[in-house]
């Protein structure tokens, strides 16, 4: 039977101009959500907003997540354009590689605007919204494996995953009380258009990887949906690692 779990629901969904939160708008959108569409990149922006129209409402809006204004704008346009919003997932995150001694400074700081900020800004202008509002909204941060394992030239971004998680903790205490629920989902090896640019990612994440293969996006999604669905709405501060295994043996993949 089809599901629409969120049918009148207004979600954003952030760095959703391809890969992991693509398939998180497209879902939200086939189950019934009116979504706004954020990418840094306006053209990527445009195109999968205009993919995922045809399923259903799905408005682009594109811009930087690392600017706290612009996630204020975010949401005024999300309200001004549906008269409501319910849901928002802080996918946006980069993964700039560099070994730790020679890490410049400017690419730290940006890992950690955007992955970090990003999180953290736009759950704070929505969290107002929700509580001015009395909605029992659901935020959801995306983390990553690399907050839980180490790995080559990812200390940066790996710091910023395991903020969003400690993130999602701390936000239980200031947003419980409304009724409002933060979680995250940590995706393990996803095949998207980044990772699939390395010919090498299948058939090395393959054979680290328990269950024997990477995740494909609608693993990530599915996890995501439960998470700010009504299913889960006791549900808070924590953490779902989709990650075929991994995190349990952890091997490296080189
Ligand atoms: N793909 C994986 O294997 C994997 C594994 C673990 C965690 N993750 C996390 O999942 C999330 C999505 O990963 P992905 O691989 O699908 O992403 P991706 O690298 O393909 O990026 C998705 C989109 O985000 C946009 N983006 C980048 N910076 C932005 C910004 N400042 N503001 C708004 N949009 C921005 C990009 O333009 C891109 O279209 C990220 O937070 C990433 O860290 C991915």
């Amino acid at each position: 039977m089809e599901r629409k779990r969120f049918t009148n629901k207004t979600a954003i969904v952030t760095g959703a101009g391809q890969g992991i939160g693509y398939e998180m708008a497209k879902s939200l959108v086939l189950e019934g959500a009116s979504v706004i569409l954020n990418d840094v990149d306006l053209a990527l922006s445009e195109k999968a907003a205009k993919e995922i129209s045809q399923f259903g409402v799905c408005l682009p809006f594109a811009g930087d997540v690392a600017d706290p204004n612009f996630n204020k704008d975010m949401v005024e346009f999300a309200i001004a354009q549906t008269n409501s919003l319910d849901i928002i997932m802080a996918n946006a995150g980069i993964t700039l590689f560099g070994s730790f001694l020679d890490y410049k400074p400017e690419d730290f700081f940006r890992v950690l605007h955007v992955n970090m900020g990003g999180a953290f800004f736009l759950a704070q202008v929505a969290g107002k919204y929700f509580i001015a509002n009395n909605k029992r909204g659901s935020i959801l941060f995306t983390s990553s494996v690399i907050g839980h394992q180490a790995h080559k030239d990812l200390a940066a971004y790996g710091m910023t995953k395991v903020a969003v998680e400690m993130l999602a903790k701390h936000l239980v205490l200031e947003l419980s009380p409304y009724g409002i629920n933060v979680n995250a989902v940590a995706p393990g090896a996803t095949l998207t258009e980044r990772t699939l640019e390395d010919p090498e990612y299948v058939s090395a994440w393959s054979k680290i990887t328990p269950i024997g293969a990477p995740a494909k996006t609608p693993d990530i999604a599915n996890a995501a949906l439960f998470l700010v669905s009504d299913e889960a709405k006791h549900i808070t501060g924590q953490t779902i690692v989709v990650d075929g295994g991994w995190t349990s043996v952890s091997p490296a993949p080189f």
